[in-house]
Protein backbone atom coordinates (compact mmCIF):
# COMPACT_ATOMS: atom_id res chain seq x y z
CA UNK A 1 0.00 0.00 0.00
CA UNK A 2 2.86 2.24 0.54
CA UNK A 3 3.09 2.95 -3.52
CA UNK A 4 -0.05 5.28 -3.08
CA UNK A 5 0.16 8.05 -4.99
CA UNK A 6 -1.39 10.62 -2.66
CA UNK A 7 -1.34 13.18 -5.24
CA UNK A 8 -4.74 11.62 -6.93
CA UNK A 9 -6.11 11.56 -3.68
CA UNK A 10 -9.32 13.20 -5.49
CA UNK A 11 -9.45 17.35 -4.12
CA UNK A 12 -12.84 19.00 -5.60
CA UNK A 13 -15.05 16.83 -3.18
CA UNK A 14 -15.56 18.64 -0.07
CA UNK A 15 -15.24 15.68 2.12
CA UNK A 16 -11.52 15.83 0.80
CA UNK A 17 -10.17 18.48 2.79
CA UNK A 18 -8.55 16.29 5.16
CA UNK A 19 -6.62 14.98 3.16
CA UNK A 20 -5.47 18.01 1.89
CA UNK A 21 -4.73 19.06 5.22
CA UNK A 22 -2.37 15.65 5.30
CA UNK A 23 -0.79 16.74 1.97
CA UNK A 24 0.41 20.19 3.65
CA UNK A 25 2.06 17.99 6.14
CA UNK A 26 3.37 15.67 4.32
CA UNK A 27 5.60 18.38 2.29
CA UNK A 28 6.82 19.58 5.49
CA UNK A 29 7.44 16.72 6.45
CA UNK A 30 9.86 15.82 3.43
CA UNK A 31 11.24 18.65 3.51
CA UNK A 32 12.67 17.95 7.26
CA UNK A 33 14.39 14.88 5.53
CA UNK A 34 12.82 11.34 6.76
CA UNK A 35 12.15 8.80 4.45
CA UNK A 36 9.53 9.31 1.74
CA UNK A 37 8.32 5.75 2.30
CA UNK A 38 7.83 6.16 6.01
CA UNK A 39 6.19 9.27 5.22
CA UNK A 40 3.37 7.76 2.65
CA UNK A 41 2.96 4.92 5.80
CA UNK A 42 2.39 7.76 7.68
CA UNK A 43 -0.14 9.27 5.74
CA UNK A 44 -2.20 5.57 5.21
CA UNK A 45 -2.03 5.82 8.94
CA UNK A 46 -3.74 9.58 9.01
CA UNK A 47 -6.10 8.29 6.32
CA UNK A 48 -7.05 5.15 8.54
CA UNK A 49 -7.90 7.20 11.17
CA UNK A 50 -10.35 9.26 9.45
CA UNK A 51 -11.41 6.11 8.29
CA UNK A 52 -12.11 5.13 11.49
CA UNK A 53 -13.46 8.94 12.26
CA UNK A 54 -16.41 8.70 9.24
CA UNK A 55 -17.28 5.45 10.27
CA UNK A 56 -17.79 6.04 13.71
CA UNK A 57 -19.77 9.01 12.30
CA UNK A 58 -21.70 6.52 10.01
CA UNK A 59 -22.55 4.12 12.77
CA UNK A 60 -24.22 6.65 15.11
CA UNK A 61 -26.17 8.51 12.28
CA UNK A 62 -27.37 5.49 11.39
CA UNK A 63 -28.28 4.88 14.70
CA UNK A 64 -30.42 7.80 14.31
CA UNK A 65 -31.54 8.25 10.93
CA UNK A 66 -32.92 6.15 8.03
CA UNK A 67 -30.65 4.49 5.43
CA UNK A 68 -31.33 7.41 2.96
CA UNK A 69 -31.45 10.20 4.98
CA UNK A 70 -28.86 13.34 3.51
CA UNK A 71 -27.94 13.25 7.17
CA UNK A 72 -25.73 10.00 6.08
CA UNK A 73 -24.40 11.82 2.51
CA UNK A 74 -21.59 13.45 4.75
CA UNK A 75 -19.96 10.67 5.88
CA UNK A 76 -20.78 7.70 3.50
CA UNK A 77 -18.89 10.45 1.01
CA UNK A 78 -15.95 10.87 3.33
CA UNK A 79 -15.87 7.00 3.49
CA UNK A 80 -15.79 6.45 -0.30
CA UNK A 81 -13.03 8.95 -1.16
CA UNK A 82 -10.68 7.48 1.56
CA UNK A 83 -11.37 3.97 0.32
CA UNK A 84 -10.99 4.85 -3.28
CA UNK A 85 -7.61 7.01 -1.72
CA UNK A 86 -6.45 4.23 -0.08
CA UNK A 87 -6.89 0.91 -2.01
CA UNK A 88 -5.21 1.43 -4.98
CA UNK A 89 -3.76 -2.39 -5.51
CA UNK A 90 -5.85 -3.89 -2.37
CA UNK A 91 -8.75 -3.42 -0.43
CA UNK A 92 -8.49 -1.42 3.04
CA UNK A 93 -8.67 -3.52 5.84
CA UNK A 94 -9.23 -1.87 9.05
CA UNK A 95 -8.44 -4.39 11.84
CA UNK A 96 -8.75 -4.74 15.66
CA UNK A 97 -6.37 -6.36 17.53
CA UNK A 98 -6.47 -6.88 21.34
CA UNK A 99 -7.91 -3.71 21.44
CA UNK A 100 -5.21 -1.86 19.24
CA UNK A 101 -6.50 -0.54 15.62
CA UNK A 102 -4.46 -1.42 12.67
CA UNK A 103 -4.44 -0.31 8.90
CA UNK A 104 -3.43 -3.37 7.32
CA UNK A 105 -0.30 -4.08 9.18
CA UNK A 106 0.19 -0.33 10.65
CA UNK A 107 -1.10 0.27 14.04
CA UNK A 108 -3.52 3.39 14.01
CA UNK A 109 -2.03 5.58 16.62
CA UNK A 110 -4.77 7.98 18.02
CA UNK A 111 -3.84 10.67 19.75
CA UNK A 112 -6.16 11.94 22.97
CA UNK A 113 -8.87 14.23 21.09
CA UNK A 114 -9.04 10.73 18.64
CA UNK A 115 -9.24 8.61 21.89
CA UNK A 116 -12.96 9.05 21.96
CA UNK A 117 -13.62 7.95 18.42
CA UNK A 118 -11.54 4.99 18.33
CA UNK A 119 -12.98 3.44 21.57
CA UNK A 120 -16.32 3.93 20.28
CA UNK A 121 -15.36 2.07 17.10
CA UNK A 122 -13.20 -0.62 19.01
CA UNK A 123 -16.50 -1.04 21.33
CA UNK A 124 -19.03 -1.38 18.53
CA UNK A 125 -16.24 -4.19 16.86
CA UNK A 126 -15.51 -5.81 19.86
CA UNK A 127 -19.62 -6.09 20.68
CA UNK A 128 -19.86 -8.66 17.13
CA UNK A 129 -16.36 -10.35 17.86
CA UNK A 130 -15.09 -8.31 14.86
CA UNK A 131 -11.39 -8.44 14.35
CA UNK A 132 -11.25 -6.89 10.70
CA UNK A 133 -13.32 -4.40 7.89
CA UNK A 134 -12.07 -5.23 4.53
CA UNK A 135 -13.30 -2.24 2.22
CA UNK A 136 -12.90 -2.81 -1.37
CA UNK A 137 -12.95 -0.57 -4.08
CA UNK A 138 -15.94 -1.97 -5.57
CA UNK A 139 -17.89 -0.30 -2.32
CA UNK A 140 -20.81 1.71 -3.23
CA UNK A 141 -22.82 4.65 -1.20
CA UNK A 142 -26.05 2.13 -1.23
CA UNK A 143 -23.78 -0.77 0.19
CA UNK A 144 -21.98 1.59 3.06
CA UNK A 145 -25.65 2.79 4.03
CA UNK A 146 -26.98 -0.82 4.42
CA UNK A 147 -24.13 -1.95 6.04
CA UNK A 148 -24.34 0.59 8.66
CA UNK A 149 -28.37 -0.14 8.88
CA UNK A 150 -27.87 -3.59 9.26
CA UNK A 151 -24.83 -2.80 11.63
CA UNK A 152 -27.05 -1.24 14.24
CA UNK A 153 -29.97 -2.78 13.57
CA UNK A 154 -28.84 -6.54 14.89
CA UNK A 155 -28.10 -6.92 18.62
CA UNK A 156 -24.86 -8.05 18.90
CA UNK A 157 -25.77 -9.80 22.32
CA UNK A 158 -28.50 -12.26 20.32
CA UNK A 159 -26.70 -12.40 17.33
CA UNK A 160 -23.32 -13.71 15.95
CA UNK A 161 -20.79 -12.53 13.68
CA UNK A 162 -22.06 -15.24 11.24
CA UNK A 163 -25.36 -14.15 10.83
CA UNK A 164 -23.88 -10.27 10.49
CA UNK A 165 -21.92 -11.62 7.87
CA UNK A 166 -24.95 -14.23 6.22
CA UNK A 167 -27.45 -10.73 6.41
CA UNK A 168 -24.70 -9.00 4.28
CA UNK A 169 -24.91 -11.44 1.28
CA UNK A 170 -28.44 -11.18 1.70
CA UNK A 171 -28.70 -7.69 1.36
CA UNK A 172 -26.84 -7.58 -1.91
CA UNK A 173 -24.25 -5.45 -0.13
CA UNK A 174 -20.68 -6.06 -1.70
CA UNK A 175 -17.07 -4.37 -0.85
CA UNK A 176 -17.43 -4.93 2.74
CA UNK A 177 -16.03 -7.92 4.62
CA UNK A 178 -15.81 -8.97 7.58
CA UNK A 179 -12.92 -11.14 9.69
CA UNK A 180 -13.67 -12.40 12.97
CA UNK A 181 -11.15 -11.83 15.58
CA UNK A 182 -8.03 -13.36 16.26
CA UNK A 183 -6.48 -13.05 19.67
CA UNK A 184 -3.17 -13.61 20.09
CA UNK A 185 -1.81 -15.94 21.21
CA UNK A 186 -0.11 -15.72 24.86
CA UNK A 187 1.92 -18.87 23.97
CA UNK A 188 5.20 -18.47 22.59
CA UNK A 189 6.42 -21.26 20.52
CA UNK A 190 9.06 -21.41 18.16
CA UNK A 191 7.86 -19.33 15.05
CA UNK A 192 6.82 -16.48 16.91
CA UNK A 193 8.81 -13.92 18.90
CA UNK A 194 11.63 -15.69 19.99
CA UNK A 195 12.07 -16.76 16.40
CA UNK A 196 12.64 -13.42 15.14
CA UNK A 197 16.26 -13.03 15.32
CA UNK A 198 19.75 -14.15 16.08
CA UNK A 199 19.43 -14.63 19.88
CA UNK A 200 16.69 -13.32 20.83
CA UNK A 201 14.75 -16.80 21.46
CA UNK A 202 17.06 -17.69 24.59
CA UNK A 203 15.96 -14.57 26.32
CA UNK A 204 12.08 -14.33 24.93
CA UNK A 205 11.01 -17.75 24.92
CA UNK A 206 11.54 -19.86 27.60
CA UNK A 207 8.65 -19.78 30.30
CA UNK A 208 6.46 -17.90 28.48
CA UNK A 209 4.34 -20.75 26.90
CA UNK A 210 3.45 -21.51 31.16
CA UNK A 211 0.96 -19.23 30.85
CA UNK A 212 -1.55 -20.73 28.68
CA UNK A 213 -3.65 -22.21 31.67
CA UNK A 214 -6.85 -21.33 32.09
CA UNK A 215 -6.18 -18.03 33.63
CA UNK A 216 -3.74 -17.00 30.91
CA UNK A 217 -5.71 -17.70 27.80
CA UNK A 218 -8.60 -16.16 25.90
CA UNK A 219 -8.85 -12.66 28.28
CA UNK A 220 -8.58 -9.47 26.92
CA UNK A 221 -5.96 -8.18 29.55
CA UNK A 222 -5.12 -5.25 28.22
CA UNK A 223 -1.92 -5.43 30.39
CA UNK A 224 -0.85 -9.19 28.98
CA UNK A 225 -1.26 -8.57 25.83
CA UNK A 226 1.30 -4.86 26.09
CA UNK A 227 3.67 -7.27 27.66
CA UNK A 228 2.98 -9.24 24.68
CA UNK A 229 3.50 -6.51 21.96
CA UNK A 230 6.46 -5.24 23.79
CA UNK A 231 8.24 -8.13 24.09
CA UNK A 232 7.83 -9.10 20.64
CA UNK A 233 8.73 -5.45 19.63
CA UNK A 234 11.92 -5.71 21.98
CA UNK A 235 12.58 -9.48 20.03
CA UNK A 236 12.23 -7.64 16.42
CA UNK A 237 14.32 -4.97 17.79
CA UNK A 238 17.26 -7.22 18.90
CA UNK A 239 16.56 -9.08 15.77
CA UNK A 240 17.55 -5.68 14.14
CA UNK A 241 20.20 -5.13 15.77
CA UNK A 242 21.85 -8.73 15.14
CA UNK A 243 21.65 -8.61 11.64
CA UNK A 244 22.98 -5.33 11.59
CA UNK A 245 26.11 -6.16 13.62
CA UNK A 246 26.96 -9.29 11.68
CA UNK A 247 26.63 -7.94 8.13
CA UNK A 248 28.80 -5.09 9.59
CA UNK A 249 31.44 -8.17 10.80
CA UNK A 250 30.93 -9.44 7.51
CA UNK A 251 31.77 -6.25 5.83
CA UNK A 252 28.00 -6.57 3.86
CA UNK A 253 25.77 -4.26 3.25
CA UNK A 254 23.47 -3.59 5.38
CA UNK A 255 20.02 -1.88 5.66
CA UNK A 256 18.87 0.29 8.79
CA UNK A 257 15.27 0.34 7.35
CA UNK A 258 14.16 -2.66 9.37
CA UNK A 259 15.98 -1.74 12.71
CA UNK A 260 14.20 1.54 12.60
CA UNK A 261 11.41 0.25 12.02
CA UNK A 262 11.65 -1.74 14.84
CA UNK A 263 12.65 1.04 16.92
CA UNK A 264 9.29 3.06 15.70
CA UNK A 265 7.08 0.16 17.13
CA UNK A 266 9.01 0.51 20.37
CA UNK A 267 8.53 4.36 20.58
CA UNK A 268 4.38 3.54 20.03
CA UNK A 269 4.34 0.88 22.52
CA UNK A 270 5.98 2.89 24.94
CA UNK A 271 3.38 5.45 24.56
CA UNK A 272 1.41 3.03 25.75
CA UNK A 273 3.14 1.97 28.32
CA UNK A 274 6.48 2.89 28.98
CA UNK A 275 6.87 0.56 32.46
CA UNK A 276 6.05 -2.34 30.41
CA UNK A 277 8.62 -1.55 27.88
CA UNK A 278 11.40 0.06 30.23
CA UNK A 279 11.01 -3.63 32.51
CA UNK A 280 12.16 -5.94 29.55
CA UNK A 281 15.43 -3.79 29.50
CA UNK A 282 15.62 -5.89 32.97
CA UNK A 283 16.22 -9.05 30.90
CA UNK A 284 19.48 -10.63 31.18
CA UNK A 285 20.65 -12.96 29.20
CA UNK A 286 24.23 -13.80 29.61
CA UNK A 287 25.15 -15.17 26.31
CA UNK A 288 23.50 -12.65 24.61
CA UNK A 289 24.93 -9.56 26.47
CA UNK A 290 26.08 -7.64 23.94
CA UNK A 291 22.49 -7.37 21.98
CA UNK A 292 20.49 -6.83 24.82
CA UNK A 293 22.49 -4.08 25.71
CA UNK A 294 21.99 -2.39 22.58
CA UNK A 295 18.73 -2.81 22.75
CA UNK A 296 18.01 -1.53 26.63
CA UNK A 297 20.28 1.01 25.60
CA UNK A 298 18.12 2.41 22.70
CA UNK A 299 15.03 1.91 24.82
CA UNK A 300 16.10 3.64 28.10
CA UNK A 301 17.56 6.09 25.32
CA UNK A 302 14.25 6.62 24.25
CA UNK A 303 12.83 6.62 27.27
CA UNK A 304 14.66 9.81 28.52
CA UNK A 305 14.56 11.26 25.68
CA UNK A 306 10.91 11.41 25.56
CA UNK A 307 11.61 13.24 28.58
CA UNK A 308 13.67 15.59 27.82
CA UNK A 309 10.90 16.40 25.12
CA UNK A 310 12.39 15.33 21.96
CA UNK A 311 9.37 15.20 18.97
CA UNK A 312 8.58 11.54 17.90
CA UNK A 313 10.40 11.68 14.64
CA UNK A 314 13.68 12.27 16.76
CA UNK A 315 13.06 9.75 18.89
CA UNK A 316 13.24 7.34 16.79
CA UNK A 317 16.66 8.65 15.07
CA UNK A 318 17.66 8.40 18.41
CA UNK A 319 16.90 5.30 19.37
CA UNK A 320 18.70 4.41 15.97
CA UNK A 321 21.80 5.95 16.95
CA UNK A 322 21.05 4.23 20.79
CA UNK A 323 21.17 1.11 18.89
CA UNK A 324 24.31 0.87 17.39
CA UNK A 325 26.49 3.05 19.89
CA UNK A 326 28.85 0.13 20.50
CA UNK A 327 28.86 -1.01 16.67
CA UNK A 328 32.87 -0.51 17.29
CA UNK A 329 32.95 -3.59 19.24
CA UNK A 330 32.45 -5.81 16.10
CA UNK A 331 35.89 -4.99 14.90
CA UNK A 332 37.14 -6.56 18.66
CA UNK A 333 37.16 -10.00 18.04
CA UNK A 334 35.10 -12.95 19.51
CA UNK A 335 37.59 -14.34 21.11
CA UNK A 336 38.63 -10.78 23.17
CA UNK A 337 34.74 -9.63 23.80
CA UNK A 338 33.93 -13.42 25.35
CA UNK A 339 37.14 -13.80 27.28
CA UNK A 340 36.02 -15.60 30.05
CA UNK A 341 39.49 -14.63 31.69
CA UNK A 342 40.82 -10.72 32.74
CA UNK A 343 41.54 -8.46 29.63
CA UNK A 344 45.22 -8.23 29.13
CA UNK A 345 46.33 -4.22 27.90
CA UNK A 346 46.31 -4.87 24.55
CA UNK A 347 42.55 -5.89 24.86
CA UNK A 348 42.09 -2.99 26.74
CA UNK A 349 43.16 -0.89 24.22
CA UNK A 350 41.34 -2.03 21.82
CA UNK A 351 37.94 -2.33 24.20
CA UNK A 352 39.05 1.61 24.98
CA UNK A 353 39.06 2.43 20.83
CA UNK A 354 35.62 0.96 20.18
CA UNK A 355 34.10 4.35 20.32
CA UNK A 356 36.16 5.98 17.78
CA UNK A 357 36.23 2.23 15.66
CA UNK A 358 32.26 2.71 16.02
CA UNK A 359 32.07 5.89 13.88
CA UNK A 360 34.41 4.14 11.41
CA UNK A 361 32.58 1.35 11.15
CA UNK A 362 29.37 3.01 10.76
CA UNK A 363 30.57 5.25 7.93
CA UNK A 364 31.67 2.21 5.85
CA UNK A 365 28.09 0.27 5.67
CA UNK A 366 26.93 1.00 2.53
CA UNK A 367 23.23 1.28 4.05
CA UNK A 368 23.36 4.30 4.80
CA UNK A 369 24.09 6.84 2.68
CA UNK A 370 24.94 9.66 5.28
CA UNK A 371 26.12 8.85 8.59
CA UNK A 372 23.58 10.79 10.88
CA UNK A 373 25.35 13.14 13.06
CA UNK A 374 23.63 11.57 15.63
CA UNK A 375 24.82 7.97 15.23
CA UNK A 376 28.13 9.04 15.18
CA UNK A 377 28.09 11.37 18.24
CA UNK A 378 26.54 8.08 20.60
CA UNK A 379 29.33 6.23 19.22
CA UNK A 380 31.96 8.74 19.89
CA UNK A 381 30.93 10.58 22.84
CA UNK A 382 29.28 7.14 24.80
CA UNK A 383 32.21 7.03 27.47
CA UNK A 384 33.17 10.41 27.05
CA UNK A 385 31.67 11.58 30.38
CA UNK A 386 30.71 14.93 31.45
CA UNK A 387 33.96 16.00 32.84
CA UNK A 388 36.18 14.29 30.16
CA UNK A 389 37.30 11.81 32.58
CA UNK A 390 36.71 9.19 30.34
CA UNK A 391 37.61 8.15 26.53
CA UNK A 392 39.05 8.76 23.92
CA UNK A 393 40.65 11.51 25.10
CA UNK A 394 40.87 14.48 22.77
CA UNK A 395 43.38 17.74 22.17
CA UNK A 396 41.12 19.87 20.94
CA UNK A 397 37.99 21.59 22.73
CA UNK A 398 34.62 19.08 22.78
CA UNK A 399 31.46 19.71 23.05
CA UNK A 400 29.44 16.64 24.23
CA UNK A 401 26.31 16.98 22.35
CA UNK A 402 23.01 16.40 24.03
CA UNK A 403 22.54 12.42 22.18
CA UNK A 404 26.27 11.79 23.78
CA UNK A 405 24.79 12.74 27.01
CA UNK A 406 21.87 11.16 27.22
CA UNK A 407 23.67 7.83 26.13
CA UNK A 408 26.45 8.07 28.50
CA UNK A 409 23.67 7.33 30.84
CA UNK A 410 21.22 4.87 29.74
CA UNK A 411 24.59 3.01 28.76
CA UNK A 412 26.30 3.01 32.11
CA UNK A 413 22.90 2.58 33.95
CA UNK A 414 22.22 -1.05 31.48
CA UNK A 415 26.10 -2.00 31.98
CA UNK A 416 26.36 -2.16 35.40
CA UNK A 417 23.08 -3.36 36.06
CA UNK A 418 24.44 -6.07 33.89
CA UNK A 419 26.26 -9.09 34.63
CA UNK A 420 28.53 -9.54 31.93
CA UNK A 421 29.88 -6.04 31.09
CA UNK A 422 34.01 -6.23 31.56
CA UNK A 423 33.30 -9.64 33.55
CA UNK A 424 31.82 -7.39 36.48
CA UNK A 425 29.37 -8.76 38.97
CA UNK A 426 26.07 -7.00 38.32
CA UNK A 427 24.73 -4.53 40.72
CA UNK A 428 20.67 -4.05 41.76
CA UNK A 429 19.33 -1.29 40.30
CA UNK A 430 19.01 1.28 43.29
CA UNK A 431 22.87 0.73 43.61
CA UNK A 432 23.69 1.49 40.37
CA UNK A 433 21.45 5.07 40.25
CA UNK A 434 23.09 5.65 43.93
CA UNK A 435 25.96 4.76 42.62
CA UNK A 436 25.71 7.26 39.09
CA UNK A 437 23.71 10.09 41.39
CA UNK A 438 27.37 9.91 43.43
CA UNK A 439 28.57 10.90 40.01
CA UNK A 440 26.08 13.86 38.99
CA UNK A 441 27.49 16.63 37.09
CA UNK A 442 30.99 14.86 36.92
CA UNK A 443 30.39 11.57 34.70
CA UNK A 444 26.35 12.79 33.88
CA UNK A 445 24.92 15.57 32.97
CA UNK A 446 22.83 16.55 36.23
CA UNK A 447 19.92 17.88 34.46
CA UNK A 448 19.53 14.66 32.65
CA UNK A 449 20.32 12.10 35.42
CA UNK A 450 17.18 13.86 37.20
CA UNK A 451 14.92 13.15 34.38
CA UNK A 452 16.65 9.65 34.09
CA UNK A 453 15.35 8.80 37.45
CA UNK A 454 11.91 9.81 36.74
CA UNK A 455 11.92 7.02 34.19
CA UNK A 456 13.44 4.03 36.15
CA UNK A 457 12.00 5.67 39.59
CA UNK A 458 13.82 6.43 42.77
CA UNK A 459 13.63 2.77 43.35
CA UNK A 460 14.24 1.70 40.36
CA UNK A 461 11.79 -0.69 37.51
CA UNK A 462 12.90 -4.40 38.43
CA UNK A 463 14.07 -3.71 42.03
CA UNK A 464 13.50 -5.88 44.71
CA UNK A 465 11.81 -4.70 48.41
CA UNK A 466 10.77 -5.90 51.55
CA UNK A 467 6.66 -4.77 52.52
CA UNK A 468 6.03 -4.49 56.10
CA UNK A 469 4.63 -7.49 55.75
CA UNK A 470 7.18 -9.27 55.24
CA UNK A 471 6.76 -9.93 51.70
CA UNK A 472 8.81 -9.57 49.00
CA UNK A 473 7.74 -7.67 46.04
CA UNK A 474 9.32 -6.65 42.80
CA UNK A 475 9.22 -3.11 41.39
CA UNK A 476 7.00 -2.80 38.16
CA UNK A 477 6.28 0.75 37.58
CA UNK A 478 7.48 4.32 39.12
CA UNK A 479 5.10 6.07 41.52
CA UNK A 480 3.00 7.90 38.97
CA UNK A 481 3.21 11.05 41.64
CA UNK A 482 6.37 12.23 41.84
CA UNK A 483 5.85 13.70 45.39
CA UNK A 484 5.89 10.22 46.46
CA UNK A 485 8.73 8.86 44.41
CA UNK A 486 9.72 6.12 46.46
CA UNK A 487 6.34 4.48 46.73
CA UNK A 488 6.19 2.36 43.35
CA UNK A 489 3.88 0.23 42.21
CA UNK A 490 4.99 -3.51 42.79
CA UNK A 491 3.68 -6.87 42.65
CA UNK A 492 4.01 -9.48 45.63
CA UNK A 493 6.04 -12.32 45.18
CA UNK A 494 6.15 -13.79 48.11
CA UNK A 495 4.26 -14.54 50.87
CA UNK A 496 5.45 -13.32 54.50
CA UNK A 497 7.40 -16.56 55.01
CA UNK A 498 9.58 -16.14 51.81
CA UNK A 499 7.49 -18.84 50.11
CA UNK A 500 6.86 -17.77 45.96
CA UNK A 501 3.32 -16.71 45.24
CA UNK A 502 1.69 -17.51 42.05
CA UNK A 503 -0.60 -14.43 40.68
CA UNK A 504 0.96 -12.00 43.39
CA UNK A 505 -1.30 -9.18 43.94
CA UNK A 506 0.00 -5.59 41.97
CA UNK A 507 0.37 -3.02 44.88
CA UNK A 508 0.12 0.23 44.48
CA UNK A 509 2.35 1.51 47.58
CA UNK A 510 0.50 5.25 47.40
CA UNK A 511 -2.68 3.84 47.97
CA UNK A 512 -3.84 4.76 51.41
CA UNK A 513 -6.38 3.02 53.89
CA UNK A 514 -9.53 4.82 55.62
CA UNK A 515 -7.50 6.48 58.02
CA UNK A 516 -5.45 8.58 55.92
CA UNK A 517 -2.23 6.15 56.25
CA UNK A 518 -0.48 4.39 53.60
CA UNK A 519 -1.84 0.97 53.50
CA UNK A 520 1.53 -0.46 52.53
CA UNK A 521 5.17 0.50 53.54
CA UNK A 522 8.80 -0.64 51.68
CA UNK A 523 10.72 -1.46 54.78
CA UNK A 524 13.78 -1.93 53.00
CA UNK A 525 15.66 -2.34 49.39
CA UNK A 526 16.58 -6.31 48.60
CA UNK A 527 20.19 -6.71 47.12
CA UNK A 528 18.12 -9.02 44.25
CA UNK A 529 22.01 -9.73 42.98
CA UNK A 530 23.17 -10.60 46.28
CA UNK A 531 19.88 -12.87 46.77
CA UNK A 532 20.61 -13.99 42.67
CA UNK A 533 17.07 -12.98 42.06
CA UNK A 534 15.83 -12.94 38.65
CA UNK A 535 12.83 -10.43 38.48
CA UNK A 536 13.28 -9.87 34.95
CA UNK A 537 10.21 -12.86 34.75
CA UNK A 538 8.06 -10.22 36.20
CA UNK A 539 8.33 -8.71 33.21
CA UNK A 540 7.76 -11.01 31.19
CA UNK A 541 4.65 -13.39 31.04
CA UNK A 542 6.31 -15.58 33.69
CA UNK A 543 3.98 -14.41 36.36
CA UNK A 544 2.16 -17.72 36.80
CA UNK A 545 5.31 -19.40 37.27
CA UNK A 546 6.72 -19.85 40.53
CA UNK A 547 9.70 -17.63 41.73
CA UNK A 548 13.26 -18.71 40.50
CA UNK A 549 15.40 -18.51 42.88
CA UNK A 550 19.49 -19.70 42.33
CA UNK A 551 20.90 -21.99 44.62
FE1 LIG B 1 30.51 1.32 24.72
FE1 LIG C 1 27.58 0.29 25.62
Amino acid sequence: MSDIKIKEAPVADEQAQPILTHERSLSQKIASGSEASDILDQQMVMLGIQLVTQLNVLIKTSRIYERTNAALDKPVDAMLTLIKTMAQDQPVTLRLQNDFLFLGNSHLKVNAQQMAVATSIIDALNAWKIGGMIFSLTVESKDLREFAALFVSLDPDNKTIEDLQKEITARGIVGIELEEQRQLQIRQGPGTAGNTGPGTAGNIGPGTAGNTGPDGTGSADLKVQRKMNAMNGYAKVAGSVGTLTQASREGGTASFKQAKRAIQNIIDLMVDDEAAVLGLTTLRCHDQYTHNHSVNVSLLSIALANRVGYPKVELADLGLAALFHDMGKSTIPMEVLNKPGEFTDDDWVAMRNHPTEGVLSLSKMRGITNLPGRMAAASFEHHMNQDFSGYPKLTVPWTISLTGRILTIADCYDAMTSSRVYRREPMSPSKVLNMMLSKSGKSFDPVLLKLFVNCVGIIPIGSLVMLETSELAVVLKPAADKANGERPIVRVITDPQGNSVDHGREVDLTEKDETGDFRHNIIRLIDNTEYKFDTSRYFTLQDAEKVRQHP
